[in-house]
């Protein structure tokens, strides 16, 4: 099934044409230019038929069995099928997929083990924390007492003894482990025994390698974590939305602390599609692709290096890299900048320890593609031209728009 036919026979083209326009316009952005924006992928034409289907038309407060709703005996199937592909996939005891967001996974997970003052160790935003984590502007740097950790100035790597050190000093109510912009994987075993020492909960904000946990291609945080929180969207490639993990134990809280704590009725639609998205993830193609991801994600790391850049802790375990572009002659800003202008879509990023901003960029959406590593050195080499000044922003489009036309997200 094709996303622009499926569009151009809609009923939206005839009764909202500017809507209509505008929806294809976006399209045939995301196809014609580079999307590496490391939180970002392409869903597939099942998942988006699921979130434009009648479930979204469907009031359900509360859970399957126990609706504040009457007819939810269709969507009830639908979201107990949903947990129970979550349950499966991940090996987790219980999940809660009524989540709107990662923040609000995050924000039930605060809400189920924490009580507003309590002391919370996390790592720094401008280390990579997200503002989950403790930004003053969010709920959680408002309500809660966060600690922040780092990485080591010289490696990047998390500083375990820093963590260690201020887990003793400041004896939190939780620990969180999970980060927007780390590259490598979390050693969660360390975590865990960290929080058993001081008597912490230990949370997992997993929202970025979920889907490379899911593949196969990155440790799980289940087995360590009291909770762990996800998004649905990133490399796990389901739609936009958040989910929780946890043993039996809390179960009931968790579930208390999404509806009717922190949220109203779910949503239906986005649950079936997350259903979908689990199916799909559960296949050995999925597994290859979380697989490829990192492959695809090592090769594009190793090339920016050799052009130049400096790649956070020298490489990649995962889908992201962060890089400092300085070394061509640019700040982050200004190099997201120009490679926006030259159809490569990338975001900027804290770097620790240093004054300016770097580039974070991801491989999921490049990889569902189709994309491989001749793909990823050929990025790298018009990447670095661009910042380099080598090659005109215009001439890197019509490059960017000859490789995206070979891997179109949507064929047909
Ligand atoms: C580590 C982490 N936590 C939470 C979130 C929040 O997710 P959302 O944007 O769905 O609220 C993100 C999103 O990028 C994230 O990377």
């Amino acid at each position: 099934m094709s996303v622009t036919h499926t569009l151009e026979t809609d009923v939206l083209r005839h009764q909202d044409p500017a809507m209509a326009e505008l929806l294809l316009a976006e399209l045939e952005r995301q196809s014609a230019t580079l999307q590496l924006i490391a939180a970002e992928n392409f869903c597939s034409p099942a998942v988006l038929a699921a979130l434009g289907s009648a479930f979204a038309n469907k009031y359900a407060e509360g859970y399957p069995g126990a609706r504040h709703h009457g007819g939810c005996e269709i969507v009830d199937v639908a979201e107990r099928a949903a947990v129970d592909r979550a349950k499966a996939l991940f090996g987790a005891e219980h999940a809660n997929v009524q989540a709107h967001s990662g923040s609000s996974a995050v924000l039930a997970a605060y809400a189920t083990l924490l009580r507003p003052g309590d002391t919370v160790l996390a790592l720094g935003l401008s280390h990579g924390g997200h503002l989950t984590h403790g930004s003053p502007a969010n709920f959680s740097g408002r309500w809660f007492d966060f600690v922040g950790y780092g990485v080591d100035a010289e490696s990047g790597l998390i500083d375990h003894d820093q963590v260690r050190h201020l887990a003793r000093n400041h004896r939190p109510k939780a620990i969180v482990c999970g980060s927007i912009a780390y590259p490598r994987h979390i050693d969660y075993a360390f975590f865990r025994e960290v929080a058993d020492e001081v008597g912490a909960y230990l949370i997992a904000d997993a929202a970025h390698p979920i889907g490379l946990v899911a593949g196969g291609a990155a440790p799980s945080p289940v087995p360590y974590a009291d909770i762990v929180c996800a998004t649905t969207h990133k490399v796990l490639r389901g739609p936009r939305g958040g989910m929780i993990l946890c043993g039996a134990e809390l179960a009931e809280r968790v579930d208390r602390a999404v509806f009717p704590f922190t949220q109203g009725g779910a949503q239906m639609h986005t649950i079936a599609a997350k259903a979908v998205a689990f199916g799909e993830a559960a296949t050995p193609a999925f597994s290859a692709y979380a697989h490829q991801v990192v492959a695809n994600a090592r090769v594009l790391a190793g090339h920016l290096a050799a052009e130049g850049l400096v790649v956070t802790t020298g490489g990649t375990d995962t889908h992201l890299i962060t890089a400092d572009p300085s070394p061509l002659g640019v700040d982050g800003r200004t190099a997201r900048g120009r490679l926006l202008a030259a159809g490569l879509v990338l975001d900027c990023c804290v770097l620790p320890h240093g004054d300016g901003r770097g580039l974070r960029l991801g491989t999921a959406a490049v990889t569902t593609q189709g994309m491989g590593e001749p793909e990823m050195v050929r990025i790298a080499a018009l990447l670095a031209a661009v910042l380099r000044g080598a090659t005109e922003p215009a001439a890197a489009r019509e490059e960017v728009r000859a490789l995206t036309g070979q891997f179109p997200p949507y064929p047909g």
